[in-house]
């Protein structure tokens, strides 16, 4: 199975919407055609100027799915914007693409860029409390990590009770710190992509 990161393209967009607009995991906010097209060209933008991340997976020389990468405005945060820059992150992977042991490789990348790219301390992810598959997917992972939802009122609250407020549904946040994984021995792991990979050459 070869797999490649590449920069997310207009074509991309197209062909994931639709594809996934029909289902109910699709983790992007915008749900009409032409929300979804101006939130992918605003994040090509911000990536051409480095505050974003935004590619393409693809298995096989088939489009497989998208992950992001952003900077979580510092107003949103609370005091935990005194503890440095959080990052959000997201993935999307097509049905046929779950289930392959693809999602640690996504994240692996994502977490690499949040540390390399943005210096973050926190990069953290927004996933619907009812979205089991996700939840599981985090627990499976290698690198150890937080889980959150607003009535912990821990530290990532505020944030979670705005986009709750925003999406109208409970979320979970589950968060990756950069201080705790520097511990372990998977940090080394994250450090620079898979040589497999391809991507923008400043990762
Ligand atoms: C979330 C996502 C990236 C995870 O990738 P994946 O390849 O599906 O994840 P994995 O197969 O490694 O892990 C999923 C786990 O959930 C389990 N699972 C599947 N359906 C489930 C369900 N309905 N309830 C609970 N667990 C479920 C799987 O069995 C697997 O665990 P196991 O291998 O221990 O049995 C992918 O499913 C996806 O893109 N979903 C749509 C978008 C999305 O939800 N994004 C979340 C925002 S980050």
């Amino acid at each position: 199975m070869e797999t490649v990161f590449r920069p997310f393209e207009t074509m991309d967009a197209r062909r994931l919407w639709e594809a996934a607009n029909e289902d109910p995991d699709w983790p992007v906010r915008p749900r009409t055609r032409s929300a979804f097209f101006r939130l992918v060209e605003g994040l090509q933008s911000a990536c051409t100027l480095g505050e974003a991340c935004l590619e393409a997976l693809e298995v096989d020389g088939r489009l497989a799915g998208f992950c992001v990468l952003q900077p979580v405005p510092a107003p949103h945060l609370g005091t935990l914007a005194e503890e440095g820059t959080v990052v959000e992150g997201g993935t999307y992977l097509a049905s046929w693409a779950r289930g392959l042991g693809l999602n640690a490789q996504v994240k692996g990348r994502l977490l690499a860029a949040a540390w390399e790219q943005f210096a973050a301390a926190w990069c953290v992810f927004l996933v619907p409390c009812d979205n089991r598959r996700a939840l599981a997917a985090f627990a499976r992972l290698p690198w150890p990590h937080l889980m959150e939802t607003a009535p912990d009122n821990g530290r990532f609250a505020p944030l979670l009770r705005r986009r709750e407020w925003e999406e109208g549904r409970p979320l979970a946040a589950v968060a990756f710190s950069r201080g705790t994984l520097r511990q372990t021995a998977e940090y080394a792991r994250l450090k620079r992509p898979s040589s497999r990979s391809s991507g923008p050459t400043k990762w």
